[in-house]
């Protein structure tokens, strides 16, 4: 199987789809009325890796399943279809899923009925196409993340003609409006504002799995969220690999500082926001954080090093000082406003005192939590190929190191609010205790 040509399961062939200059077409959803029936008495599953954008394509996936009639399953052992939609962000997600698509071959052992999906991210790589044709045979539907509009046809496919059906649509993606959702949630939803990246940072993955920065048009999302409210939801998270762009592309002069004032109208209590970019945050946004009661004061902004040597090899198109800059307007203009973020350790080019620099910036922040990885190298972008001289275990030392810093500022965080009176949204009863409700 050496010779296969994992171009054509591209839609376009990958050499047409780095083009990347396509226009962004705005099209609807509609179920061909010959598949509203078709998942009758099947029960699915989803299994979701990975960030908020897979979390919101899984309750659209849900939806588009029960829309054809299918049932949610308990489990896996009950399930006629499992779905994994999956994440490529680092190798370890990657890893994750490589082993549970393994174990779960012995379910297609015990039901021969069983259709097994590989949706999200990682398909939209032709080195995991090629290793899933190769290795796992067993998977019957690969597809990617722009194509679940298409979902109810590949089952047309796999139920009716019994074929493998191997899809991935590589050009930089369409908007589609008016798909079906099941939210996992009562009162907090997700609500994509903007899809795809166009930023290329060097070590990410992102722009290729999630193609071009492309909004949807704020009537659409003013809308979603109306009617969000008027079902009793009390929090919208605006979802988007880079929210600070919304906008940018529809070339109307509007962007999210301008959404956020009119989805305060909508009378939602709550708003967030992520993710951030620090370069493309502006004034108008943190203005709007500051003056709208509902828009929370906690910002994410993902800031990655403190060495403006890393951040140019990075591609952040910032550097430190104006990181700090940035920072300084939303304490003036947010009070009380609690700052969180991600941080890559070990990147190609970061020595000891490119770490310290980044130490010393999460100090000078004060920030109330992060996420914290070393750095990935991820087949296809840039960075993969940087040379890169640091040993695992001292990547693994700085990790822990500042690791050690950054839940220092979650407690320091969690300490302004000992013995305060504050609302909060609450989320059910507590993991550890049932008797007591847990909110934030
Ligand atoms: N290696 C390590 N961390 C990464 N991230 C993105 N790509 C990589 C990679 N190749 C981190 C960044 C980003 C977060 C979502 O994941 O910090 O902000
Ligand atoms: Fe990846 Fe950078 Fe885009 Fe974030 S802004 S998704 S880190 S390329």
């Amino acid at each position: 199987m050496n010779d296969i040509d994992i171009g054509k399961y591209f839609k376009p062939n990958l050499s047409e789809a780095r083009k990347r200059k396509g226009e962004i077409e705005h099209l609807s959803f509609k179920l061909p009325k010959d598949l509203v029936n078709l998942g009758i008495e099947k029960k699915y599953i989803i299994q979701t890796y990975g960030c908020q954008a897979n979390e919101a394509d899984s309750e659209i996936i849900a939806g588009i399943l029960e829309k054809m009639g299918h049932e949610k399953a308990e489990t896996v052992e009950d399930s006629d279809l499992i779905i994994l939609n999956t994440c490529a962000i680092r190798e370890k997600a990657e890893n994750r899923i490589w082993g549970e698509l393994g174990r779960l071959s012995k379910y297609k052992k015990t039901n021969p009925n069983l259709l097994l999906i590989v949706a999200g991210c990682m398909p939209q790589q032709p080195i995991v196409v090629e290793k899933l044709l190769k290795t796992y045979p067993y998977v019957d539907i690969v597809m990617g993340t722009h194509n679940l509009y298409k979902l109810p046809d590949y089952l047309r496919q796999a139920y009716y003609n019994k074929e493998r059906v191997i899809e991935v649509y590589s050009k930089e993606g369409e908007i589609i409006e008016h798909l079906p959702q099941v939210r996992n949630h009562q009162f907090k939803a997700w609500v994509n504002i903007m899809y795809g990246c166009d930023e290329f940072c060097t070590y990410c993955i992102v722009p290729y799995t999630r193609g071009k920065e492309r909004s949807r048009l704020p009537e659409d999302i003013i809308q979603e969220v109306k009617e969000l409210v008027s079902k009793g939801y009390q929090e919208v998270t605006l979802l988007g690999q880079n929210v600070n762009a919304y906008g940018k592309d529809l070339k109307i002069d509007y962007g999210l500082g301008e959404l956020l004032y009119d989805l305060d109208k909508t009378g939602i209590p709550r708003i967030r926001y992520t993710t951030s970019h620090p370069k493309d945050l502006d004034l108008t946004t943190i203005k709007a954080m500051g003056t709208l009661k509902s828009v929370m004061s906690h910002l994410h902004l993902p800031v990655q090093s403190g060495s403006n040597k890393v951040l140019k090899k990075m591609n952040r198109h910032y550097t430190k000082e104006v990181y700090i800059e940035k920072i300084k307007l939303l304490k003036e203009h947010v009070p009380g406003i609690s700052i969180t973020t991600d941080i890559i350790v070990g990147f190609p080019f970061e020595d000891e005192s490119d770490f310290e620099m980044t130490l010393d910036l999460v100090e000078k922040v004060g920030f109330e939590g992060g996420f914290t990885f070393i750095f990935s190298p991820r087949t296809g972008t840039p960075a993969f190929s940087f040379e890169d001289s640091t040993s695992q275990e001292e990547k693994k030392r700085r990790l822990l190191a500042l690791n050690e810093l950054i839940n220092k500022g979650f407690k320091t965080g969690n300490l302004r609010f000992l013995n305060q009176e504050v609302e909060v949204l609450v989320d059910g009863p507590s993991k550890g205790n049932p008797d007591v409700l847990s909110g934030y």
